[in-house]
Order: C-alpha cells, then sequence, then structure tokens
C-alpha cells in the first residue's frame, strides 16, 4: 500500500454543492477500489491524500490530474505504508475556514492566509498536522 498526498489550485470558486458532489464521487468510487483518505478545501487550495494499493492510487491520480475543476496538481509525497492513517474514510472531507482555524489552539496562530500551496509545499509537517486534525469531525 501506499499513501500519496498533493495540492492543487481550484479553477474557479466551487459552491458547497460542487464541493459536496465531488466528495459523493470520492466516496462512490473509492469504497469500490478500496481508497481511504481526506480531502480538504480551503481559500482555493485542495490538499487531499489517497491510500490504497499502489497501481489504484497512481491510477486515479492520473485521473484527478487530468480534472478541469482544478489546475497545478502537485504531488508532496508517495510513500509506501503498513497502514491507513485514514481507515474510516472511503474520503474524510475538512472545508478549511477561518472559523475553523480560530477553533483550534494549534493553528490559530498560523491563520487561514498560510493554507496555500507555497506554504504547505515547504511545510510537510503543517500538512500532517492539518491531515491529523481534520480527521476529528468524524465527518
Ligand atoms: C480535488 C479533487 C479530488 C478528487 N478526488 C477523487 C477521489 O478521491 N476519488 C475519485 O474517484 N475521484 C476523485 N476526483 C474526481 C476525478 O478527477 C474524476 O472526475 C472521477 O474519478 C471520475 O469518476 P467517474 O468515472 O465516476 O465519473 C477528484 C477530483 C478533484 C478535482
Amino acid at each position: 500500500m501506499i499513501s500519496s498526498i498533493y495540492i492543487s489550485q481550484a479553477v474557479g470558486e466551487p459552491s458547497e454543492d460542487d464541493l459536496f458532489d465531488l466528495l459523493e464521487q470520492c466516496r462512490r468510487n473509492n469504497v469500490k477500489k478500496g481508497l481511504t483518505g481526506m480531502l480538504m478545501y480551503g481559500g482555493g487550495t485542495y490538499l487531499q491524500c489517497l491510500e490504497g494499493e499502489a497501481a489504484d492510487v497512481d491510477e486515479l491520480l492520473k485521473t484527478i490530474d487530468a480534472d478541469p475543476r482544478h489546475t497545478a496538481v502537485k504531488i508532496l509525497r508517495r510513500v509506501p505504508i503498513a497502514a491507513r492513517q485514514f481507515t474510516d474514510w472511503s474520503m474524510g472531507f475538512e472545508h478549511v475556514t477561518e472559523k475553523s482555524f480560530e477553533e483550534s489552539a494549534g493553528l490559530r496562530k498560523l491563520g487561514l492566509s498560510s493554507y496555500n500551496p507555497e506554504y504547505l509545499e515547504n511545510n510537510p509537517e503543517m500538512v500532517d498536522t492539518l491531515l491529523r486534525w481534520a480527521t476529528r469531525t468524524k465527518i
């Protein structure tokens, strides 16, 4: 199994409905392939972690890369894993907002403005923190 994490930039501003539809699509497909992970969106930036068999993850990433709903897909990490981090989520979702950052003691100082590709690319520990934080809501 592998875990792969990428960031990308939304094309246009997705509405709540757009995000809901995307999430439904993710869940429907990922369940079939035994893929799990977490998707985060905020301020035009997507951050996604995908876990599963290497061939399935890599194939999906090719599809995702070509998706016109976003651009500038950049893989930050692709590592073998012995166990999943997101066992309970065919695709978890976190809509990152100023408010959600405010409510977290660990993220407050950082602010939503740091949730951007450049920062995430240069701060891998922040990526891990965010992904762990996202699991708290259990959706
Ligand atoms: C940010 C983002 C994340 C996505 N994540 C997934 C995913 O986890 N699983 C998935 O099947 N499709 C995901 N997609 C959608 C794929 O690009 C593609 O539209 C979809 O897999 C095609 O599914 P279909 O064959 O059911 O139409 C994502 C798209 C975007 C823009």
